[in-house]
């Protein structure tokens, strides 16, 4: 496999086009960026812990049956995957209480919700990536009602597998965000799934191990995520 050129570069990860047909090199870096990009700094090796726990979890979701883009570990920071058509939307999964929703819904954070609660964000920075709804989406074309039905299905498949991954590691899954696009028609999970994109806290102490120690200057971010990966690991490597 050869990686050839650049095609775009995001906050926190950068995509090369491969000469292998419909594959993707993914390179993650240590950028760290919050409230849609307005705070910016960098977590030391986050891109290789991101990467690295996003490959493990992405395998055990295999395993049960959710399809998603992994081809192939190829270092530290880059993952081959497949090439998808991504749904412009962001499916949020909560089981706590926090965050945006602990604010629009005036709850405390750590209020354990009597069930999962999916959400649907329209991917578009300029937007600041808007809650949004079924109706919109199917109303604006971004995606279809089978496709809003199998994502929003796929989300609390992967909430289980997740749940159970890291309460073996006496972390609590609060929430997690994925994202999702098409290829050969089918629906498949794309991106990553790491402290960045979820939180995460410790079962006993309820101490913050993810990205939120970044957005809300807590002290110890690369230690939070280093933790992550060690606890991840002993369960599944
Ligand atoms: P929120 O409470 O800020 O809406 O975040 C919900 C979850 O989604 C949380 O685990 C963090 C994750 N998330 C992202 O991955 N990217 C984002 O841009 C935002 C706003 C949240």
């Amino acid at each position: 496999m050869e990686k050839k050129e650049m095609l775009y570069e995001g906050k926190a990860k950068k995509v090369f086009a491969t000469d292998q047909e419909g594959q993707y090199l993914v390179q993650y870096k240590d950028d760290a960026t919050a409230f849609n990009g307005q705070k910016k700094g960098q977590i030391e090796d986050k891109g290789i812990i991101n990467n690295k726990l996003s490959v493990l979890f992405f395998k055990e979701l295999e395993k049960a049956g959710v399809p998603t883009h992994f081809i192939e570990l190829l270092s530290d920071r880059e993952m081959l995957v497949k090439k998808l058509k991504m749904l412009p939307l962001e499916v949020v999964v909560r089981n706590i209480a926090a965050g945006s929703l602990a604010k629009r819904l005036g709850t405390e954070e750590g209020v354990v919700l009597a069930r999962p609660v999916v959400e649907l964000y329209y991917k578009d920075d300029a937007l600041g990536d808007p809650f949004v709804n079924e109706s919109h989406a199917l109303a604006m074309g971004w995606a279809t009602a089978e496709e809003l039905k199998e994502v929003q299905a796929l989300g609390l498949k992967v909430n289980e597998v997740l749940q159970k991954i890291m309460d073996q590691a006496g972390i609590l899954v609060v929430d997690f965000k994925l994202e999702f696009g098409l290829a050969d028609g089918k629906i498949v999970l794309g991106d990553e799934i790491s402290p960045d994109t979820c939180r995460f806290w410790d079962k006993e102490t309820k101490e913050k191990l993810d990205k939120d120690r970044f957005r809300r200057d807590l002290g110890k971010v690369e230690e939070a995520y280093v933790e992550v990966y060690r606890r991840v690991k002993e369960i599944l490597a």
